[in-house]
């Protein structure tokens, strides 16, 4: 009764921000996400008759508190799935994102446990399941499912049967890169799960994002199929700053924004009009990742490591789905 799964992180081009429901982590909209082969989580799970609680390391360390109650809680669904309710097991994740370069690593680390576990309890459940399952983890992390592009359906039945990723080209489509921006002193104050319930209760951006999603979602698969990185940064770019006029309209206000994410803002838009496609894309966080082709890998990553307050530039390119090992 053990497995054990790799997945790898992803970064939305089309932000996945707000819930309808939040014990069963619904969206409120569709969003669209390039998976990264640079940073992935490893996690064994192995269920064991003299246990009786769930033991949870974290690149090797005993963890407790709330993010043991989010892996144990996300643990009794897959009991209840698999019908065994006093099944526990010992769990070893070992998370290889950079958490200083702002990758939530519960994307990745919500879509390697559900995999281990599922196996590892005897459930033999497809892909659109296990996107399914995953979700109920950390919603980001379904669409580590797949590998390459891949769109959440935001799916409008109430249990969530229909709200699963859905693979729209894979990770050998297109070479495209993303540097993820490290910055020397970043915190996080407002956690995305947080942040996301405020601006839906409060913020008065809110209906005007919901809004503009469907006609960003036509225009950046046209984009991608297509492989037109003009039209793919723009749209990925547009749709990050909508996100965050969000924030800005919540009660009480809030931004993820530090002062080095603005001088990275404005370098990449420096490139831009140095004739340079390059883009950028901003989760809950500080960190800034940006879009470019392999061609101008140099000239990126020494305009990044020029601005103060950068530590360091850690580049991906796309990423598999999920993987047994
Ligand atoms: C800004 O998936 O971390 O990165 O579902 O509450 O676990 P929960 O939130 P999470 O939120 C990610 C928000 C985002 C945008 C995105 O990845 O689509």
């Amino acid at each position: 009764m053990k497995a054990a799964a790799k997945a790898h992180t992803n970064i939305a081009l089309i932000k996945y921000w707000g819930k309808r429901d939040e014990s069963l982590i619904l969206p409120m909209n569709n969003s669209l996400s390039l998976t990264l082969d640079g940073f992935y989580t490893t996690t064994s799970v192995e269920f064991r008759d003299n246990l009786t609680a769930d033991r949870f390391y974290l690149n090797d360390r005993l963890i407790e508190g709330v993010e043991y109650d989010r892996v144990t809680a996300f643990l009794d669904r897959i009991r209840t799935m698999a019908g065994k309710s006093d099944a526990f097991a010992e769990i070893h994740s070992t998370n290889y994102v950079p958490t200083a370069a702002g990758f939530a690593s519960s994307a990745s680390g919500f879509a390697a446990l559900a995999a281990a576990a599922a196996k590892a309890i005897g459930l033999t459940v497809s892909e659109q399941k296990l996107s399914i399952l995953t979700r109920q983890g950390s919603g980001s992390a379904c669409r580590s499912i797949y590998g390459g592009f891949v769109e959440w359906e935001k799916g409008i039945k109430a249990d969530g049967s229909d709200s699963y990723a859905v693979p729209i080209a894979p990770a050998d489509h297109w070479d495209i890169r993303v540097a993820a921006v490290v910055l020397s002193s970043a915190e996080k104050k407002i956690l995305s799960r947080e942040g996301m319930k405020r601006t839906v209760h409060t913020s008065a951006f809110y209906p005007a994002w919901v809004d503009s999603i469907p006609d960003d979602l036509a225009a950046l698969k046209d984009g991608i199929m297509k492989k037109d990185f003009e039209k793919v940064g723009g749209i990925a770019e547009a749709n990050c700053l909508r996100m965050h006029a969000t924030t800005l309209a919540a009660n009480p206000p809030f931004s993820y924004w530090q002062s080095t994410t603005l001088l990275i803002i404005q370098a990449v838009q420096g490139l831009r009009e140095s004739g340079i496609p390059v883009f950028f894309t901003i989760d809950a966080g500080p960190n800034v990742k940006v879009l470019y082709l392999p061609e101008h890998e140099e000239t990126v990553r020494n305009e990044l490591l020029n601005i103060t307050g950068v530590h360091d530039v850690k580049v991906s390119k796309p990423g598999q789905g999920v993987s047994y090992i």
